[in-house]
């Protein structure tokens, strides 16, 4: 099911979530439900916050060169971690929760992380490149930070008053 995605400035983009503790039934179909939405709306990456649910939990799919998507290279991530970070590497980054809005932000090149699947099974892996960088994206939604907040004073100023012009 296809479900509405919460838009800049709305309270609930700001506040943090909680760690998932039950794989149940439910959760499954909450993360079928973010996919399907994610698919509908072009996206990469979704954050549980972002349809207005505080769980700890996103999902990726990150395309391929020509820019294709195939449904197995969907990633589920449950209560996420980030053990380890390097290097920098800056990106045009873009967000459902900010349409039409992007700008480059930089973030750590390689990360290695933790995170549960829809199971409950922990899984540890190395992500780089817009791997490493839409899941450092989507880990900010959970602690309620979107990504303006990651770029220089004057463009998030900018940002503000450009976004208030579009009201
Ligand atoms: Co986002």
């Amino acid at each position: 099911m296809v479900l509405d995605v919460l838009t800049y400035p709305d309270k609930k983009l700001k506040m943090k979530s909680k760690e998932v503790e039950s794989f149940d039934e439910k959760l499954h179909s909450l993360l079928d439900d973010m996919n399907d939405t994610m698919v509908d709306k072009n996206g990469i990456g979704l954050a549980a916050v972002q349809i207005g649910v505080l769980k700890r939990l996103f999902i990726i799919n990150i395309p391929d060169e020509k820019g294709d998507q195939y449904p197995e290279n969907l990633i589920e991530v449950i209560n996420p971690r980030i053990i380890e970070s390097r290097g920098e590497t800056t990106y045009e980054e873009g967000c459902l929760s900010l349409p039409q809005y992007y700008e480059d932000v930089k973030r750590a090149d390689e990360i290695v992380v933790e995170y549960m699947d829809r199971d409950g099974n922990l899984h540890k892996t190395e992500l780089h490149g817009l791997g490493a960088i839409a899941f450092q994206h989507e880990l900010d939604h959970l602690n309620g930070k979107l990504f303006f907040e990651r770029i220089s004073y004057l463009k998030r100023k900018k940002f503000e008053k450009d976004w208030k012009k579009r009201k």
